[in-house]
Formats: C-alpha cells, sequence, structure tokens
C-alpha cells in the first residue's frame, strides 16, 4: 500500500475504534462521557495513532495489536485540546470544526471531560498486557507516555507557552517550547511499540524522527495560524498574534520558519533505516504540506 492510501486507510480505522469505544461509554446529557464523545468524535488528522501504527510497522507488530495504544494517545492529546482551549490558556472558541468543549458544556465539565481523557489513556495502555505484550513492555510504555505527558513533557510546554507570551524570547527557548508542548507526545507515540517488543535500538531511532516530527508539525500549526484558512483548519486564525504567543513567524518571519521546517523533515528522516522508513516518510511529508 503506497504512504497516501495508507494515512487515509489509517485515519478510517482509527475513526472506527474510537466511534467502538465511545459508543459503550454511555452519554446522559451534559454529562463528562457526552463532553469526551463530543471533542473525540468532532475529527481531527490522528497523527499520533498513525504514528503509533506506523511505529509499529517499523518494528513489524500489527495494527490491531497497537489499537489500545492508539486510542491512548488520541485520547491524551484530545484532553490537551480541550485544556488548551480553555478561557485561562488559550481561550479558543472553535475547535475541530465545533464549539470548544468549555463553549457547550462549560468550563466545569470541560475540565472533567480532559482529566477523564487523560486517566482513561493509562487505562487503554493496560489492555496492552491482555493483547500478550510482557508487562516489561507494558510499563516501559506507559512510563514513557505518563513522563512525556507531563510536567518534564507536554504540560511543562504548555507552561512555558504560556509564561511566553508577550515576551522576547530567543528561538532556542521556543525550540524547547515546541519540543516539549507538542514534540513530546510524538516522541511518545513513536517510542511506545518499540518499547512493548523491548527493541531499544528502534526507540531511539523512532524517538529521535518523533522529536524532529514534533517539531516540524507545531512549526506547521504557527504558520497556519498566520495564512491558514480557518474554515479548513476547524479554529480561528490569527489568535496567536492577538495572544503574542511565541512562535516561529513572530520570531522569525515565515521564509525562515519554512526553511527551519524543510530542516527538521530533512533531519527526521536521517536516523531512520529506510527499508523500513515508507509510512513515517509519507505521514511527515504528508504533515508538512498539509493545510489542515
Ligand atoms: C493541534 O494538533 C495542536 C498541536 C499540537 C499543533 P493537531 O493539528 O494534530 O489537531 P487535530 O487532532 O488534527 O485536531
Ligand atoms: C498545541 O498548542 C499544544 C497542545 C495542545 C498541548 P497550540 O495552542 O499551539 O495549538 P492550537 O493551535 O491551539 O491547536
Ligand atoms: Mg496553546
Ligand atoms: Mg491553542
Amino acid at each position: 500500500m503506497d504512504a497516501g492510501t495508507w494515512i487515509v486507510e489509517s485515519r478510517r480505522l482509527i475513526d472506527q475504534w474510537i466511534l467502538d469505544d465511545v459508543a459503550g461509554m454511555g452519554s446522559e446529557k451534559g454529562s463528562v462521557e457526552e463532553a469526551m464523545q463530543y471533542s473525540l468524535t468532532a475529527g481531527g488528522k490522528r497523527v499520533r495513532p498513525q504514528l503509533v501504527l506506523a511505529g509499529g510497522a517499523y518494528v513489524g507488530i500489527e495494527p490491531d495489536r497497537l489499537k489500545p495504544a492508539a486510542l491512548a494517545v488520541e485520547y491524551l492529546h484530545t484532553y490537551s485540546l480541550i485544556h488548551d482551549d480553555l478561557p485561562a490558556m488559550d481561550n479558543d472558541d472553535m475547535r475541530r470544526g465545533r464549539p470548544t468543549s468549555h463553549k457547550v458544556f462549560g468550563e466545569a465539565t470541560a475540565i472533567l471531560a480532559g482529566d477523564a481523557l487523560l486517566t482513561e489513556a493509562f487505562v487503554k495502555m493496560a489492555e496492552l498486557y491482555d493483547l500478550g505484550f510482557p508487562a516489561s513492555g507494558v510499563v516501559k510504555a506507559m512510563g514513557t507516555l505518563a513522563y512525556k505527558a507531563g510536567r518534564q513533557g507536554l504540560v511543562r510546554g504548555q507552561i512555558q507557552d504560556l509564561a511566553s507570551e508577550r515576551q522576547e524570547i530567543s528561538v532556542k527557548a521556543l525550540q524547547e517550547i515546541h519540543e516539549k508542548k507538542t514534540g513530546a507526545l510524538f516522541e511518545a507515540s513513536l517510542t511506545i511499540p518499540a518499547q512493548l517488543v523491548g527493541d531499544d535500538q528502534a526507540a531511539f531511532e523512532l524517538g529521535r524522527f518523533g522529536r524532529h516530527f514534533g517539531l516540524a508539525f507545531q512549526m506547521v500549526d504557527d504558520i497556519l495560524n498566520v495564512v491558514g484558512d480557518a474554515a479548513r483548519l476547524g479554529k480561528a486564525t490569527g489568535t496567536d498574534a492577538g495572544l503574542g504567543k511565541a512562535t516561529y513567524p513572530r520570531l522569525v518571519g515565515i521564509k525562515t520558519a519554512r526553511s527551519l521546517l524543510s530542516e527538521h523533515v530533512r533531519e527526521a528522516l536521517a536516523g531512520l533505516d529506510p527499508a523500513r522508513a515508507g509510512l513515517l516518510d509519507g505521514l511527515l511529508r504528508f504533515a508538512a504540506e498539509r493545510t489542515w
């Protein structure tokens, strides 16, 4: 299967997994479950679960066996979006083409839906043991996800992102923000499959790829916030400038941001075994050229 077809097919598969999983949650009006379903089924590119599956292909794991890990990273990502949009953070009204969670359900339910998605991610990760992966691999993968999501990863990046609003910061400091708020979960998504099968060399190669991929991905996010189409993106544009966010377009301009992006795309691919990197290469190119 060529990478373009795989991207479409794997997104369809992940969407179906999510639909099947949320169907079992129940959805009383105004409940946390309804809020979880609302954000999970609003669409989304599903890049992180695709990275789990593509990382799995790199180390020879069938997609079905990675379903819990794929759901885990998408749930964790969706929590981060719900909280990112809250008035105390980026204060956004639109996400994935719909009004943001707190606009529909109120802040308390949106916060709790995020909390429930974050914790549900680890319920899913524990299910990997039932699929026959060794306990040592499951524990390692769970630790990686927790570490990369927490105070040394995504949460740290979000803290620094907020602290840098309207501040002059260096490009190095900005890179660290992007590595943490976005790159860390990309790294985790890619490292998890290799850790599940105890392949340390592949975990290193995939983690390194994920770091560059995450940086490139957030650079595109920054660029699209300036030049993108809000309807296509499903979220408002111009908001980074409005909040004085530290972004690549603000610090170095769009043109330099684009050339840094190309550098990270090249760097990302440099450390992979080319014979096994087809899907990863395709996903990276899709992400670098995306308009949504
Ligand atoms: C948005 O992520 C937040 C960033 C880390 C850039 P995505 O662009 O992957 O959002 P969805 O999942 O497709 O909505
Ligand atoms: C993305 O932050 C990082 C996380 C949500 C963890 P942004 O604030 O840059 O992403 P968008 O542009 O709102 O999607
Ligand atoms: Mg943000
Ligand atoms: Mg935001």
